[in-house]
């Protein structure tokens, strides 16, 4: 049983009745062939994978989960949910990682999952049309062949839905070459809360005509209304692509080694990800990638994980190939020692250690995720300070917390403070906050680099953002949802 130190949101909505489940079975067509899935289900064997998220943390307590096909039927259900005052909980993937996706209490879940349909992509602007209930890893399989690939990647690519990543406005692997969502995502889809459709699908990579409304759904974690479509920005898949692995004696070295990764390898570096030594130790020990040879792991406080995509591979083997030579032969090195990648498989597996620490972590115990951006010289200074705070606190070891680890997308100034404990606790909890919070807030940092507010963190919102801009938020919210109907309890304390 999770206690949550904050109280559930208290919210008055109507629950489903016999008469809502008959109206939404006339709206939802009958299970086809074509699908395993009914659309609609009301069954409580059926209903607990919905019901529940990803890391087992939060759990509601629906009734009913529909599984709609069209941006029509979508529009229908919200269009009587709102007129009846019933909740509605957008659900894409169920990879969110704040609580976001699962309902509080009884609110309908609309999972997207059937909705996944490529509408249109054009190869001379890379431009992509997709339903939103496409899966991340699906789209990229589809645009492999056609020279292309997405502008964001993320360990979570085999489930999470593109309108999930859309309304999280996911950071993930990519971020540091292709810049957020903000920019990549073109146009949008969504049924707003009263069930119109907003039609905003844009192809265009220019469009100055008035308030540019889609940035509003671009993280609001399903709470202003339900992306039924997404338009999107696809790269031309790069050449040549390379990784490496390198060692680092200590974090210290790690500020100095973005800067000259970044002068040396330049327009090239695409990824700069961040392990400290014991997120590596998990993710080895739960089979995630294959382990580095104990001498290149030796004496290493923490590992980085450089990435290079590029249009010439001669080129860009010699200015990554440059780089480590420098590297190591430099009077003080930064580095130990770099494991670089001698094939694709290989290099896969070296980004299999990376993107394996969350499932690593929920192998190891329960986790207490801080998805924070902070300075990134200040990365290790949080994780050892929170280390040291659960010890003061008695909760370090013996009372329950296993490890304290850090990761994440150093390049982007965004650590992953992980607290990997025996379960999930309000002693626990108690220790972790608002004490993390606080920390984060010290250097002016945010409190969720890319992971959302959820229901999770509505409580801390307050820490990144000030009264006058929750106020405005509020407003907003109100203004989309007067009923308070989508995704009720998430984002807004
Ligand atoms: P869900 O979990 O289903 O929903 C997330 C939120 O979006 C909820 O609030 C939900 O209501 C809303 N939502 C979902 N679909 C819609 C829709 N169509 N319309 C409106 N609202 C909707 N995040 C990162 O930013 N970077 C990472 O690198 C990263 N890596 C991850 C790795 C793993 C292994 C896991 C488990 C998660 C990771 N995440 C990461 C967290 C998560 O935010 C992303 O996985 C993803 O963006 C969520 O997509 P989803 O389809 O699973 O959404
Ligand atoms: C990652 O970068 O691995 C993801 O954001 C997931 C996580 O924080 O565990
Ligand atoms: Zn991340």
């Amino acid at each position: 049983v999770v206690r949550l130190s904050h109280s559930l949101p208290d919210f008055q909505l109507n629950s489903v009745n016999e008469q809502d489940v008959e109206h939404f079975s006339k709206i939802l067509p009958k299970t086809s062939i074509l699908s395993t899935l009914a659309p609609i289900s009301t069954e409580s064997s059926e209903l607990e994978p919905y019901n529940t998220d990803w890391m087992n943390k939060y759990h509601g307590k629906s009734n009913t989960v529909m599984r709609p096909r069209t941006t029509q039927e979508v529009s229908e259900i919200v269009k009587w949910c709102h007129e009846r005052r019933i909740g509605v909980v957008p659900q894409g993937g169920n990879t969110g990682l704040v609580g976001g996706g699962v309902p509080v209490r009884d609110e309908v879940v609309l999972n997207l999952g059937s909705m996944n349909k490529i509408r249109s992509f054009d190869p001379v602007s890379g431009i992509l049309v997709a339903d939103a209930g496409c899966i991340l890893e699906s789209l990229s399989e589809y645009l492999a062949p056609q020279n292309h690939i997405m502008p964001l990647d993320l360990g979570a690519k085999g489930s999470c839905h593109i309108g999930g990543n859309v309304a999280t406005n996911a950071g993930g692997l990519r971020l540091l070459r292709y810049g957020s969502l903000h920019g990549s995502v073109l146009g949008l889809e969504v049924v707003l809360p009263d069930g119109t459709i907003l039609d905003q699908l844009s192809v265009l990579r220019k469009d100055n005509t008035g308030y540019d409304l889609k940035q509003l759904f671009i993280g609001s974690e399903g709470t202003l209304g339900i992306i039924t479509g997404v338009s999107i920005l696809t790269a031309p898949a790069p050449n040549s692509s390379n990784n490496v692995i390198l060692a680092l004696p200590s974090f210290d070295n790690v500020k100095p080694l973005f800067k000259e990764a970044k002068r040396q390898l330049s327009e090239i570096m695409s990824a700069f990800e961040f392990i400290d030594r014991t997120a590596y130790d998990l993710a080895v020990k739960h089979g995630q990638g294959r382990a580095l040879n104990e001498g290149d792991v030796e004496g290493a406080e923490c590992f980085v994980l450089v990435e290079t995509s590029g249009g010439n591979r001669e080129h860009d083997e010699a200015k990554l190939n440059g780089l480590l030579e420098s590297l190591l032969e430099a009077d003080q090195p930064l580095i130990n020692t770099g494991v670089l990648s001698q094939s694709p498989a290989q290099f896969s597996q070296l980004w299999a250690i990376r993107e394996g620490i969350t499932e690593a972590v929920s192998k190891e115990g329960k986790a207490y995720k801080y998805d924070i951006s902070i300075p990134l010289g200040s990365f290790k200074e949080v994780v050892d300070t929170t280390r040291e705070h659960l010890r003061s606190k008695g909760v370090l070891h013996d009372g329950a917390v296993k490890h304290v680890i850090g990761y994440g997308h150093v390049g982007d100034g965004n650590l992953h403070l992980n607290i990997v404990a025996e379960a999930y606790t309000q002693e626990i909890e108690d220790a972790l906050e608002p004490f993390v919070y606080e920390l984060v807030a010290k250097y002016k940092g945010s409190v969720s680099a890319e992971h959302g507010i959820g229901l999770m963190k509505t409580h801390a919102l307050h820490y990144s953002k000030n009264a006058t801009s929750i106020d405005l938020m509020r407003r907003i919210k109100s203004l989309f949802d007067p009923h308070g109907i989508m995704n009720p309890g998430k984002v807004l304390p």
